[in-house]
Formats: C-alpha cells, sequence, structure tokens
C-alpha cells in the first residue's frame, strides 16, 4: 500500500488545547481521522515531532517509504533551511498546510522556507487543509 507521511512540526501535539481561539478545538487525532478518510487505499503516517532534526529524520525516510508527504513544520516553517533541504531530497509531491491563515498574523509567519520547495500551500482552513492536500496527494500520485 503507498504511504503517506503526515508531518507535524513543534507544539501541535497540544492541538486542541493550544489557543483554540486559533487553531480549533480538534486534535491531531482527529487529523489523522480526516486523512484516512480521503485516502482509501493509501497507508498515513500520521508524525508529530517538536525537534527539527527528528522531522528532518522522518523526511530522509520518507524518501524511501512514501509517495508524498504532508507537511505542517509549525513554527520551523519561518526559520528552518535543515527541513528546506531534506525536502529538496524527496522526490514525490509536498503540500504544506497551516491550520491558521498566517498571512492574516504577524509578519514573521509571512514567509516560509518550506514554501520553496511545496507544490502547494494551504492556509486558514483549519484541520480540513489537511484532508485537501492529503487529496492532492492521492490525486497526484493514483495511477
Ligand atoms: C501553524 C502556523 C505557524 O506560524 C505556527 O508557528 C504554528 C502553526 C499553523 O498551522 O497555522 O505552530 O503552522
Amino acid at each position: 500500500m503507498p504511504t503517506i507521511y503526515v508531518l507535524n512540526g513543534p507544539n501541535l501535539n497540544l492541538l486542541g488545547k493550544r489557543q483554540p481561539e486559533i487553531y480549533g478545538s480538534e486534535t491531531l487525532e482527529d487529523v489523522g481521522l480526516l486523512c484516512r478518510d480521503v485516502a482509501p487505499g493509501y497507508q498515513i503516517r500520521l508524525l508529530q515531532s517538536n525537534h527539527e532534526g527528528q522531522i528532518v529524520d522522518w523526511i530522509h525516510e520518507a524518501r524511501e517509504d512514501a509517495c508524498g508527504i504532508v507537511i505542517n513544520p509549525a513554527a520551523l516553517t519561518h526559520t528552518s533551511v535543515a527541513i528546506l533541504d531534506a525536502l529538496n531530497a524527496f522526490d514525490g509531491p509536498v503540500i504544506e498546510v497551516h491550520i491558521s491563515q498566517v498571512h492574516k498574523r504577524e509578519p514573521f509567519r509571512h514567509h516560509s522556507y518550506v514554501s520553496m520547495r511545496a507544490d502547494g500551500v494551504i492556509a486558514g482552513l483549519g484541520i480540513e487543509g489537511y484532508a485537501a492536500a492529503t487529496r492532492r496527494i492521492v490525486s497526484l500520485t493514483a495511477e
């Protein structure tokens, strides 16, 4: 079964609890349910880490293991050249997701290193953005 990695950066383990007025009350578990729902016939590997190096390691694993990557790098979006470099070493489609509408927020959230590699960028759709991103990976990789 083809595998889609759904990678999540720092603080997203607290999704549903942290700043619900910005990020909503649904959890990362709900994200997994949504993604699995729109990608029958695919395995969804839902992962979260607060550590940049761990996310880099998972992207390296995805080189061998995944047909596509959905990634919400969270705060690392705005700082991490290491994640950009790792994604540049991955050959399949990459869709970047932000739960909040980052362009309506502080200026430091307007720049994304990951967008220099992403094949699509979704912001402000809440966790539905993950479903849209997963659907896009399916349509780009379905035979
Ligand atoms: C986020 C937006 C980032 O700016 C922020 O640091 C996050 C979450 C989002 O999903 O809206 O942690 O990526």
